[in-house]
Parts: structure tokens; sequence; C-alpha cells
């Protein structure tokens, strides 16, 4: 299937269509994802907790950001890549932002890029980067790299008025020229104020049924995180169990040595040769 584009998102909005959103970080995962039809997939910096074994996302460099895009790229040539601005790749200026999402684009043939927050810096910094010709995804809501700000890691816009800062939000980082805006741990409600007020597609993780799209991290909808599930996660399967089950039997079967079977997952050696090279091994 070709890879989708802005416009066959907007079509797929204008047609009621949900656009389905995963996150991977590797080239297996998002071989099986293309495989599976994914629309659109997110490297996210959450690849640090994920991948990397870090506690948050603060130690996410641009340099993982980039070898992991090019590896979900090797994996998935057909599909719409977001890539991901890690911590402070942005913050500081907009000629860093620039110079950070080219980074994505050029070194990994990332799609767009996606940075967090909805205040007046942000909106500089998407205009500058979407100017410089970089299509660019907004995130608001729950935002792990202002996780001190925020107070956490907890659902934001839970009050009325913070649910009006985040429909604010939403409106300044469409008009900074954002193409779509990710909502991340939000009530229902306000995911559905946000999404019906929108021009653009909006996705959402944690923020109701209502929001164009959808979007999970695939470690936590297959079982394979565990450090922690936050309440929106649906798990589609079990694999870390699976996994865990089949490292336990291999382990057994090394030691009672079961694995490997003669025959079966070794080598042949025709007699002629084995004769030959036991002479040789006599004779040495
Ligand atoms: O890094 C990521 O995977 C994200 C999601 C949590 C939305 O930004």
């Amino acid at each position: 299937m070709a890879k989708k584009t802005i416009n066959d998102f907007a079509q797929m909005v204008d047609k009621g269509e949900k656009i389905v959103y995963l996150t991977a970080y590797d080239y297996l995962t998002a071989k099986m994802q293309e495989k599976a039809g994914v629309d659109m997939i997110l490297v996210g910096d959450s690849l640090g907790m994920v991948s990397l074994g870090y506690d948050t996302t603060f130690p996410v460099t641009m340099d993982d950001m980039v070898r992991h895009c090019q590896a979900v790229r090797r994996g998935a040539p057909n599909t719409f890549i977001v890539g991901d601005m890690p911590y402070m790749s942005y913050q500081t200026s907009n000629e860093q932002a620039i110079a950070n999402a080219g980074r994505l684009v050029k070194e990994a043939q990332a799609d767009c890029v996606k940075l967090e927050g909805g205040g007046p810096m942000i909106a500089e910094r998407i205009k500058a980067i979407q100017q410089a010709g970089i299509l660019v995804m907004g995130h608001i809501g729950l935002t792990p790299q202002l996780m001190g700000q925020i107070g956490g890691y907890r659902a934001q816009g839970r009050s009325a008025a913070g649910a009006m800062k985040l429909v604010d939000q939403a409106k300044v980082v469409e008009n900074a020229g954002a193409f779509s805006i990710l909502i991340e741990g939000v009530p229902a409600a306000v995911g559905k104020a946000i999404t019906e007020r929108a021009g653009i597609p909006i996705m959402g993780i944690g923020a109701g049924s209502y929001t164009h799209g959808q979007l999970l991290i695939y470690a936590d909808m297959v079982g394979l995180y565990d450090n922690f599930t936050p309440k929106f996660v649906k798990k589609y399967a079990n694999v870390g169990e699976v996994l865990t089950n089949a490292f336990k039997q291999y382990a057994d079967e090394v030691r009672t040595a079961q694995f490997p079977e003669d025959g079966e997952h070794t080598y042949n050696m025709k007699e002629e040769e084995i004769k030959e090279f036991l002479t040789l091994l006599d004779k040495a």
C-alpha cells in the first residue's frame, strides 16, 4: 500500500474514518505494524523508557531519536512516520529547533516531527519549523517533557478552567501551523471539544473515543512494558509472558541438554569427512 500523506489524513477525517497510530522504536516492530496496516507510526521519545530503560524521557538525545527513526523507516518504508523531538532539542531557539527537526527528516526520513506544549514559545517553534518546510504535529495535555510544571504524570484538563486552557492551547498550536495535534491524558469531554473545534486531524492517547485518530504505546498494548500501565491502555496481547516463558523453556532445555537435538538443530558432515577428520585429529 502507498504511504499516506496529509491529504489522505484530511480525507479520512472528512469521511469519518479513524486514523490508526502506534509507536515503534525498532525495525522488526515497524515491519509488523506496516504489515498490519497501521496508518501512522510515532517514534516517540518514550523509547527512553521502553527501549533504553530510563525512568523518564529526559535523557533521550537527538542521536537516539535519529538512530531509532532510521530503524523504523527501514522496517516501514511505506508508512507515515512521526519523529519525536526529545527534551531540549527545540526549546533553546528557533534555529536549534529547525536544525534538529531537519535531522529527523534528512537523516532518518521522518515525514514530520512532533513537539510538546501549547504556549507562545512553542507556537514560535512550530511556526519556524513549518516555515522551514517541515510538517509539525503538536502535542498537548499530559506532556511528559513538562512533567514538573504539570504536576507529574497525571491526567490534565479535569477542571473547567484546565479544560478551557487546553482548548485555547489547541487553537494556538493549530494557528501556529501544526498539521495535526496529539492530545494526551485528558477527559473524553475535552478530547471531544478540541476535536469539534479543530480544522486539522486530532489524534488522541487517553483522550476518549471522539478524536480523529487513536495512538497507543505499542509496548503497553502488547503487554511488553509492565513497569507502569496507564488507565487508558487496552492490552491486546501478553507478549511479555510469551517471551519470558520461551526464555525459561530455553534455559531449562540448555541446562538439561535437551537443546540442541542432534540432527534437528545441528549441521551434518559426511561419514567419510568425519573419519578423515578423526584421523587428522589423532595425528595432530
Ligand atoms: O514519546 C511518546 O511515545 C509520546 C506519547 C506518549 C504520546 O509522545
